[in-house]
């Protein structure tokens, strides 16, 4: 039974209708699918009582989701903390600072287990029983987790060059991992022709519609933890450039709702210097993006050289008054020490782009110091360790005992003036 609060899927471009099935493109203009809601009756079934009562995960707004039933995969994800960061707002100069932490979301620390959760648990409603991805890491790690407990065969394809903890984070769980020797781009190509002629659920690709929706419940709970409210400016790492565009969904479709006050909020998509196509467009005011055919950067889970939805991230930051920039891979090895060092947030290179480029952004006056500001966290730094472990101090090694600690304590703090 088809749920009353969803009613298709329909073309982006051209506005075509299709029925809720495993297909990402328009047959007419190759547009990309977005499902379609019932708001009239979504309206009627939602208040914030309800949402409130509902248990803390991402379901609570599962009216809003495009599941025909129950969800049967990723039950307990989301509703992560949206941390109020004032040792940060201090050291970048702002006031009104908010984080929100999918570094800590369950079960495979990203916030991709939100779109995995949709789209596995809609694969199942599909009837399918082996499903796989394209992956720059993350996506990696939550199909194989969340098709591991849900019971599903999974396959997963992965530049061969991906991060080690990656790559151990995905196969612990029996995925069938594929390494190929190539860019995104390239593994995301070779999917899309697997999918097609195994007719296997690629949760990235076949069935992108479904997956996309779950990015919304990041945008959703942001604006609940505000006390229902819409932040004013939200900065968000972007790699196909899919997440940035549904958190704004997310606000619109709250607002349509009356579920909070429609007020505008101003999206900023963060890259990295070695593979920013999406800031670039921005930057150079390009309709377009030119893709990047070699990414080269630390933030390997943002590498996505010709990003599916770079065109709407860069409209998305035009009509909302925002901005697109991107930084090199020092910049965010700074910034994920200096996240980690104001609020005991350990952030993958990705939280490190994000804070950087708000940074940037910062210093170039593009973002109010005195206005209300989210950044997006949005996976864990215990993932890309070793982006960092070279720029840390080792640990002093002394021998068991108190005489050799108080020589390191007191006797550096005695000699230190000597030692300059
Ligand atoms: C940690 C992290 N943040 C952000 C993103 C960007 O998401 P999107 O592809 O929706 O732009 C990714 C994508 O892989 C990711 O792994
Ligand atoms: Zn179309």
């Amino acid at each position: 039974m088809p749920s009353e609060f969803v009613r298709g899927l329909q073309c982006r471009l051209c506005g075509k209708e299709y029925p809720l099935e495993a297909l990402n493109f328009c047959t007419e203009d190759f547009g990309p699918l977005e499902v379609e809601y019932n708001y009239d009756a979504i309206g009627k079934a939602l208040s914030r009582a309800k949402i409130e009562t509902r248990p803390p995960t991402m379901w609570r707004y599962h009216e809003l989701l495009p599941l025909d039933g129950e969800p049967t995969v990723g039950a307990q994800v989301g509703f992560t903390p949206l941390v109020r960061a004032n040792r940060l707002a201090e050291a970048l100069g702002v006031e009104k600072l908010w984080i929100k932490n999918d570094a800590v979301n369950f079960p495979t620390l990203s916030f991709k287990d939100r779109v995995v959760a949709v789209a596995l648990s809609k694969a199942r409603e599909l009837g399918f029983k082996t499903v796989g991805c394209a992956s720059t890491g993350n996506l990696a790690n939550s199909v194989a987790a969340n098709a591991a407990a849900a019971g599903l065969e999974s396959y997963i394809l992965i530049p061969a060059d991906l991060e080690r903890s990656k790559i151990v984070g995905t196969n612990i769980y029996g995925a069938k991992v594929i390494g190929v020797n190539g860019t995104y781009d390239q593994v995301n190509r070779l999917c899309t022709q697997i999918a097609f002629k195994y007719g296997w659920g690629f949760v990235n690709i076949n069935l992108r519609p479904f997956y996309a929706e779950g990015s919304k419940t990041f945008g959703y709970e942001i604006a609940e933890q505000l006390g229902w409210r819409i932040p004013q400016h939200v900065v968000c790492p972007m790699a196909g450039g899919s997440l940035i565009g549904k958190i704004h969904k997310a606000f619109g479709e709250l607002a349509k709702l009356g579920l909070v006050k429609d007020s505008p909020c101003k999206m900023y998509g963060a890259q990295a210097t070695g593979c920013n196509p999406i800031t670039d467009a921005v930057k150079n005011n390009r309709e377009q993006h030119k893709p990047i055919r070699k990414p080269n950067t630390i933030a390997k889970s943002l590498a996505i050289g010709d990003p599916a939805d770079g065109f709407f991230a860069a409209k998305l930051m035009r009509e909302t008054g925002g901005w697109g920039e991107d930084v090199s891979d020092a910049e965010i090895i700074e910034a994920m020490i200096l996240l980690g060092r104001t609020e005991g947030i350990f952030a993958e290179t990705a939280g490190g782009v994000t804070v950087a480029v708000a940074r940037k952004l910062l210093e170039q006056g593009r973002i109010p110091r005195d206005e209300e500001i989210v950044l997006c966290i949005t996976g864990n730094g215990l993932k890309t360790q070793d982006a960092v472990a070279e720029a840390l101090e080792r640990p002093v090694v002394i021998e068991p005992n108190l005489a050799a600690f108080e020589l390191l304590v007191e006797g550096a703090a005695a000699r230190e003036p000597a030692l300059v």
